[in-house]
């Protein structure tokens, strides 16, 4: 039994504020909990001038402070990025101290490594805040869900694009507007790529996948593209064909193979997903005994982040207090093979400007024919008198990613093919 558990907190910024307020605020709460006080002994910073509410003769600048202290039981990591996060994680473990990350980069590009060098020093290494924020994800997938054989997640888990997208939706506004509106409002970063282009939610994927699979998932394993292409007119078209647009992180498995993939996907409007607005997050996991289940809520944020880091501290000190060891580790698959995404089969939103005249429309399905891909719908939208041009929209039957692409460049080639504007992935 332990009398108090000692944490070295790194980092204190927009989480680790929050983090460092809790412990404080709920102590008393928390002690009881566990059967002992959580003290926080060092707080590692870069600036030791900033301004803080917590006192000040906690605060360091060098991590030394926190790795080399024997009496720090849990070191909680909210620094953020992959250097130097990654070194004080893996030093920490090594060094047989718990570790608690919200870092979702660490753990997508280093998880295995690190998840095996903390088994191997007998502590343990939680990362519930590294994906969805304050909703239980990776617990659920650790825990609750393992009777399970899941064969979906489909996820909204990048809050600032799906804000973005929810005002192209709804204010018919080009994603530069949008963009710019969401930066105001502190929702993205001055540099926004790692939300806008689809890596935050990648990384978020891999994490979940390799637990919801029981397998490894390498950050190259995941295909990601993001939403910068998107056009007012695509949300507009999306709802007359009774779909809505948003960044889906998918991963799905069949048989031994997995497919882990991030993009803008129209799904049809009457699904919950497609009733996750603004900032909120949401992961639907469809298990062989669950059936569908949905997880909602905010998946960023200094207090929701808290939440899970918090848990995740309190379990690891309730069993530090009564002496029992780390929880056992997921049993990992090693079988499996990711597909790469010129292998995966679903339908196709295509919307391309064409020379309008007669006999267009014939070259285009010719080159969609020779590929096997079947039309379900071409709807001609727009035309330009001036130019003699035609805005077309065309919808396909599933088909092969590898195909389309032939015909993409296929089509391109065609003289009377103006543009072609954009390329949405359907998931019905
Ligand atoms: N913000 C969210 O809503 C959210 C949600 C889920 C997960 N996360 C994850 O939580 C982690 C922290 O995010 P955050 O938003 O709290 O970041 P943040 O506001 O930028 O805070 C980072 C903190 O780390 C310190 N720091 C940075 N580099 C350092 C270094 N080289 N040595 C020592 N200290 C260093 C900073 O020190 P100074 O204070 O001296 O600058 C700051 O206190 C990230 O992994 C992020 O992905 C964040």
């Amino acid at each position: 039994m332990k009398d108090k558990i000692e944490i070295g907190l790194m980092g204190l910024g927009v989480v680790g504020v929050g983090v460092e307020n809790a412990l404080r605020e709920k102590a008393a709460d928390f002690a009881k909990q566990v059967g002992a006080p959580l003290v926080v002994k060092r707080i590692l910073v870069r600036d030791p001038s900033k301004k803080r509410a917590c006192q000040p003769h906690l605060l360091t600048t060098n991590p030394q402070h926190i790795l080399d202290d024997p009496g720090i039981d849990i070191v909680v990591e909210v620094i953020g990025g992959e250097s130097p996060a990654y070194d004080y994680i893996k030093e920490a473990v090594s060094r047989g101290k718990h570790v608690v990350t919200a870092n979702k980069e660490v753990i997508a590009k280093h998880g295995f490594e690190l998840l095996s060098l903390a088994a191997e020093h007998n502590v343990a290494l939680l990362y519930e805040a590294s994906a969805g924020g304050g909703i239980p994800l990776i617990s659920p997938l650790r825990h609750d869900l393992l009777a399970n054989k899941i064969s979906a997640i489909h996820a909204i888990i990048n809050g600032t694009t799906n804000y973005i997208l929810t005002k192209m939706a709804l204010e018919d506004i080009d994603f530069t507007a949008a963009l710019r509106e969401a930066q105001e409002l502190g929702y993205a970063e001055a540099d926004p790529a790692s939300d806008v282009e689809g890596i935050d939610a990648a990384y978020k994927l891999a994490i979940l996948a390799a637990l919801a699979f029981h397998t490894q998932v390498l950050l190259e394993d995941v295909y990601y593209e993001g939403i910068s292409r998107l056009a007012a007119r695509d949300f507009r078209y999306a709802k007359e064909l009774g779909y809505t647009v948003k960044l889906l992180a998918i991963a799905k498995r069949e048989d031994n193979t997995f497919q882990v993939r991030v993009h803008p996907t129209f799904i049809p409007e009457d699904l919950l997903l497609a009733k996750v607005n603004g900032v909120f997050n949401a992961v639907q996991i469809d298990g062989d005994l669950t059936g569908r289940i949905l997880f909602y809520g905010q998946g960023a944020g200094a207090l929701p982040t808290s939440s899970a880091i918090l848990a995740d501290v309190i379990r690891l000190a309730q069993n530090m207090s009564q002496g029992s060891s780390p929880m056992p580790r997921v049993q990992m698959d090693q079988t499996m093979i990711a597909k790469p995404i010129s292998e995966i089969e679903t339908r196709y939103y295509l919307r391309m400007t064409v020379a309008d005249r007669p006999g267009v429309l014939a070259q285009i399905t010719r080159v969609l024919g020779e590929l096997l891909i079947s039309i379900s719908s071409v709807i001609q939208k727009e035309v330009d008198e001036r130019a003699q041009s035609a805005e077309i929209v065309i919808m396909t039957h599933p088909a092969r990613e590898r195909a389309m692409q032939q015909a993409v460049s296929e089509m391109n080639k065609l003289e009377a093919v103006r543009e072609i504007s954009n390329l949405v992935r359907v998931e019905d």
